[in-house]
């Protein structure tokens, strides 16, 4: 829930500005009332639009919620689900979660499925158990060539807008052990392709040194996005 049209203009205008690593593939997702607008005017196109979130119907009668087919109709391709202020804010239990992923799945979206423990929970070495249950509600409701349309973000609660990244090495643990994860409940092939992004205080300074994780596969940014860093990002692995 951050940024303002004029904001929001500058960020776009940053990104038609910039060179982008053309093998970079970037997703960005502004709050639903500048959606449209964004994707009329970010020009590369390597640069596709995502929505925040997305309601786990069709249209009707559900006032307030935002359906798949008017994200579709705006020009979002995809959508993030799962976040953890989602989570915790909101309260939104894994169950309907999982329900929103497959909607949205079903309904031609691709999904930036988000999980990750608290600090409490990584504390109580809770972190693999809490993961994993957020991965079970969703593997219970996909077929397996809905995978395709998923890219799973790890996002430690703890790392979020704290400043305090996790380290390249603990990412890794954890994507290893989704990986493998997803090895055991779904398939090699799926466990091989899905991509993990790794999101937490990713910033323009410390993206690179994530580079050389095998399992960490891109980002999910918050705060660096809205800064002109987002660039540094976006091109870390040239
Ligand atoms: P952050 O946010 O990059 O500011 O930590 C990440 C997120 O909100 O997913």
């Amino acid at each position: 829930m951050n940024g303002t049209f004029e904001s929001i203009k500058t960020i776009v205008d940053g990104l038609n500005n910039a060179s982008l690593d053309p093998k970079a593939e970037v997703v960005i997702a502004p709050p639903f009332p500048y959606l449209s607008w964004t994707k009329e005017h970010v020009k590369a196109s390597n640069v596709a639009v995502s929505a925040q979130n997305a309601y786990e119907r069709g249209d009707g009668a559900y006032t307030g919620e935002v359906s798949v087919s008017q994200l579709k109709d705006v020009g979002a391709s995809w959508v993030i689900l799962g976040h953890s202020e989602r989570r915790h804010v909101l309260k939104e239990t894994d169950e309907f979660i999982a329900a929103k992923v497959k909607f949205a799945i079903d309904n031609g979206l691709s999904v930036i499925f988000c999980i990750g423990e608290t600090l409490d929970e990584r504390k109580a070495d809770k972190t693999m158990a809490v993961n994993q249950r957020q991965i079970d509600a969703v593997v219970a409701k996909l077929d397996k060539s809905d995978w395709e349309k998923v890219v799973i973000a790890y996002e430690p609660v703890w790392a979020i807008g704290t400043g305090l990244a996790a380290t390249p090495e603990d990412a890794q643990e954890v994507h290893a052990a989704i990986r493998k994860y997803l090895t055991e409940k779904v398939d090699q092939s799926v466990a091989d392709k899905t991509r993990i992004l790794y999101g937490g205080s990713v910033n323009g300074k410390n993206a690179k040194t994530f580079n050389e994780k095998q399992d960490v596969d891109g980002y999910l940014v918050g705060g660096a996005s809205l800064k002109p860093e987002f660039i540094d990002i976006v091109n870390a692995r040239q």
